[in-house]
């Protein structure tokens, strides 16, 4: 098996997780990494053995030893980086969220399909052990239909030490859209249908900034189920990153922070149910995007799926502003990969 030779773009603070993770696959190298500030470049070259660093994208591009690049920087530069690596002839990871609107996110598929390469949604809770374990509980059938799901990210936001454009919603800040897109991939996922609709009350109750800090989104789905997507970064609090689905025989509860559990609810008790624990959260993520290039096929979050998320998450900031229930204008097909190859539970809708 032939290792997948990968440069990282943005060294600020989460790339050390794509790093760490990277390490831990025989078939997936990082051989370069790029950002504008030396001392990042020195630390990461330093610490994971890289050969190469550039101080731009542009630079790290144009080396040819290299076949795929994480995106790793600020929202407000992923349309761009994507499509400049997919320009280059490169396979994107692009961190999430995807993009600050969906003609972006059209531009990004666009730009990837016209370069034959794969484009892929860092939605990091997809492809935790714990959340691959639950989907596969779902998947066997052996707790019935699903009914329902909440599915929560309530922390502390940090608000002293986060970051200004993350506190921005003209930078694709916030809440909702920096974590609120990881409620709602994982949401979508265990529903097993894309939405039809979004109600949601949003704003900013906690902080003084231009984004907001709390959302609370019923998503109704395609299949006719709903479910809740609650988004909160308070000021001070207990954190909860949990998912809980209700089915016809059996629920079912898991999360990967700051609690790490997969459990199965039967006869009015909780049960552990074990999970491929890796001590590299983004591990399963690298592996499933090398997996996919090799293979030919879509990543389990690809432009497609990506961009969906992020209609919800727009559609619920407008029904916040309207205080009325938004009705999706999508047509997505979930049947299929782009290849034609049938969709199975590993990649894509179902
Ligand atoms: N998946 C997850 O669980 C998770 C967790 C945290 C953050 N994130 C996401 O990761 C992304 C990055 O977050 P962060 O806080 O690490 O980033 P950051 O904003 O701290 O750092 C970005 C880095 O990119 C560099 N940079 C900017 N433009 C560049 C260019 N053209 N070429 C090379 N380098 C350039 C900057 O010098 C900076 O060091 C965001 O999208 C964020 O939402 C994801």
């Amino acid at each position: 098996m032939s290792t997948l030779r990968v440069g990282i773009i943005g060294l600020g603070g989460i790339a050390r997780k794509h790093c760490g993770a990277i390490s831990t696959l025989d078939d997936v190298e990082v051989v370069a990494v790029a950002d504008m500030i030396e001392e990042n470049r020195q630390k990461y070259v330093g610490e994971y053995d890289i050969p190469k660093s550039y101080p731009h994208h542009t630079d790290l591009l144009k080396d040819d030893n290299i076949e795929a690049v994480g995106v790793v920087l600020g929202h407000q530069l992923h349309h761009q980086l994507v499509i400049d690596s997919c320009n280059a002839g490169k396979h994107v990871l692009v961190e999430k969220p995807m993009a600050l609107n969906l003609q972006q996110c059209d531009e990004m598929i666009e730009a990837a399909d016209r370069n034959g390469v794969k484009l892929m949604v860092g939605l990091s809770f997809h492809y935790y052990g714990t959340s691959l374990k639950a989907k596969e509980i779902l998947d066997s059938g052996e707790l019935g239909p699903v009914i329902t799901a909440v599915s929560y990210m309530t922390k502390n936001w940090n608000y002293a030490s986060r970051r200004p454009q993350y506190r921005s919603r003209y930078h694709g800040g916030g809440m909702w859209l920096t974590n609120g897109v990881h409620v709602v991939d994982r949401l979508n996922w265990i529903m097993g249908s894309q939405a039809a609709s979004v109600s949601a009350s949003i704003g900013t109750r906690a902080h003084y900034q231009a984004g907001d800090d709390s959302a609370s989104a019923f998503i109704r789905y395609k299949n006719g189920l709903g479910g809740h997507a609650i988004a909160v970064g308070y000021a001070n609090g207990g954190p909860c990153h949990e998912c809980h689905v209700i089915c016809a025989n059996g629920t079912l509860r898991f999360c990967q922070h700051y609690e790490k559990f997969v459990k199965v609810g039967r006869g009015e008790d909780w049960e552990d149910v074990p999970f491929d624990d890796q001590d590299e959260d983004m591990h399963h993520e690298w592996g499933s995007f090398a997996h996919a290039i090799r293979e030919d096929i879509d990543p389990p979050t690809d432009g497609h799926w990506g961009r969906h998320v992020m209609e919800i998450l727009y559609a619920a900031e407008q029904s916040a502003i309207t205080s009325r229930e938004v009705v999706l204008d999508n047509g997505l097909g979930w049947n299929n990969q782009s290849s034609g190859l049938r969709i199975n539970q590993e990649h894509g809708w179902l």
